[in-house]
């Protein structure tokens, strides 16, 4: 991902409530260009491999749940210092904690579903979207 490119997830509860589109205007105002998207579902196996970092931790069960329940989009995202950057647009993990004006602060309803997700380091950056997406479905030399 080379330190310009992050991964993130609108999450089952924001895609159910409709807010993709405004999540994805802020995300474009913010300056990111998408170089890959898709409209999927994970099972919960997958949702299970997907947060492994976490297994172990009492959220986790409720968290893999949530994930697999409805469709998410899926997207790379690319911008000078991605990863830090979006974290910033996407505020704190609590929505109560969220700053005014960032994305968990306007569309989450609670810490598990808190609309969006961000990777947080190039490397997991780089693991989600492996995840996701092969080479043909990434787009990254364009204009
Ligand atoms: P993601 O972008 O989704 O990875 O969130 P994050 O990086 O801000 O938080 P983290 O990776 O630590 O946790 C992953 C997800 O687990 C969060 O988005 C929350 O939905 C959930 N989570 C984390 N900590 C807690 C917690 O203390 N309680 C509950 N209920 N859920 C938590
Ligand atoms: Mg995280």
């Amino acid at each position: 991902m080379a330190g310009n490119r992050t991964f993130t997830m609108i999450k089952p509860g924001a895609v159910r409530k409709n807010y993709e589109g405004a999540i994805l205007k802020m995300i474009n105002d913010a300056g990111f260009k998408i170089r890959a998207m898709k409209l999927t579902r994970m099972s919960t196996t997958q949702a299970g491999a997907f947060y492994e970092v976490h297994k172990g931790k009492p959220f986790y069960d409720n968290l893999v749940k949530f994930m697999s329940s409805g469709p998410i989009v899926a997207a790379i995202l690319e911008k000078e210092n991605a990863i830090e950057d979006f974290r910033k647009l996407i505020g704190a993990t609590n929505p109560e904690n969220a700053a005014e004006g960032t994305v968990r602060k306007l569309f989450a309803c609670s810490v598990t579903e808190n609309a969006v997700h961000g990777a947080d380091s190039d490397e997991n950056a780089t693991r989600e979207a492996d995840f996701f997406f092969s080479t043909f479905e990434r787009f990254y030399d364009y204009e």
